[in-house]
């Protein structure tokens, strides 16, 4: 009898497919995926692949933005109740007060977001290349959706545009106080602290390093350091680990687990393989729309 890996690698070749992973999800799941990284790197891959499907494990904005970029191309979820609570918490009707309130007014995107918010944005942005895009753009004011403390540290860093915040949040970052952080670094005075933006700036303030998933794999990666204390969901652990055999890394202490990243099984991959289930389906005024700052943010990140 074969094993699942094997079931799937058949699967793949059968159905022409390819699969994706974000660091977030299963150790299990990383290790047979065949393109893994942040959320930037994985939009820049979808576009250049050839395979006829491709199986995102991830949660659902990532399955929509590689349709949104890839409308010929099936794009399936191991399981479609993987959501990011983040990326609903935003209101069209904020969005559209912003806009008559300031006529210069960019709306800044984080890609965790719905394809309908997507289509109410002037960019798209991610982590990686935020702050890159935000000052690369001719507006004074930026609207930034939908997560605070992602703007909040990009406002940080980019001094001369005006922001307007909104109010979203990532659970799991958010749930990273400064006091775990102040502890971790007690119990470990020689480890540097590597910090995701998702988190508040309180907590921010006590980092070595601040940067996208892969930028803190690649920090930890070329640092001459030995010990890291992690600060964003440990699913990073996995690649940190393969990467840095001889290296020590702790969390930050708080529950850092995405329950929605966590959802993708090596089952749920294998039976949407066979089944086809969990075809990720956009409408094409979505699609057209919601295009736009998506391909804006490949352009301006370059
Ligand atoms: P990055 O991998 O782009 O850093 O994003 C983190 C995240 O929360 C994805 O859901
Ligand atoms: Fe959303 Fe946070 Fe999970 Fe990323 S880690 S998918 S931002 S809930």
């Amino acid at each position: 009898m074969s094993t699942i890996v094997e079931e799937i690698e058949q699967l793949k070749r059968e159905k022409d497919a390819v699969i994706l992973a974000h660091y977030y999800v299963d150790d299990d799941v990383q290790a047979i995926a065949d393109y893994i990284g942040d959320s930037y790197y994985l939009a820049k891959v979808a576009v250049k692949l050839k395979e006829r499907t491709i199986v995102f494990a991830g949660v659902k904005f990532m399955g929509e933005s590689a349709k949104i970029l890839n409308p010929e191309k099936t794009v399936l979820m191991p399981d479609e109740n993987a959501d990011c609570p983040m990326a609903h918490m935003a209101q069209i009707a904020r969005i559209e007060e912003v806009r008559r309130e300031y006529d210069d007014v960019a709306v800044v995107c984080y890609i965790n977001s719905t394809a309908e918010l997507k289509m109410h944005s002037d960019v798209c942005v991610t982590s990686a290349n935020a702050m890159k895009i935000v000052k690369a753009l001719p507006n004074k004011h930026i609207f930034f959706i939908p997560d605070e403390n992602l703007g909040r540290y990009i406002a940080s860093k980019v001094p001369e545009k005006e922001f307007i915040f909104n109010d979203g949040y990532c659970h799991v970052h958010k749930a990273v106080t400064a006091d775990v952080v102040r502890r971790a670094k007690e119990m470990h005075p020689e480890a540097e602290v590597l910090i995701h933006p998702e988190c508040t700036l309180e907590v921010l303030a006590l980092a070595d390093y601040i940067g996208s998933t892969s930028g803190i794999i690649d920090y930890a990666t070329k640092s001459d350091n030995k010990e890291f204390i992690i600060s964003t969901e440990l699913g990073v652990l996995y690649q940190l680990k393969q990467q840095n055999p001889d290296k020590t890394f702790y969390s930050a202490g708080a529950v850092q687990i995405c329950p929605n990243m966590k959802r993708v099984t090596l089952e749920k991959i294998r039976n949407c393989l066979r089944d086809g289930s969990g075809e990720v389906e956009v409408s094409d005024e979505t699609r057209e729309k919601s295009l736009i700052p998506l391909q804006r943010m490949l352009e301006l990140a370059q």
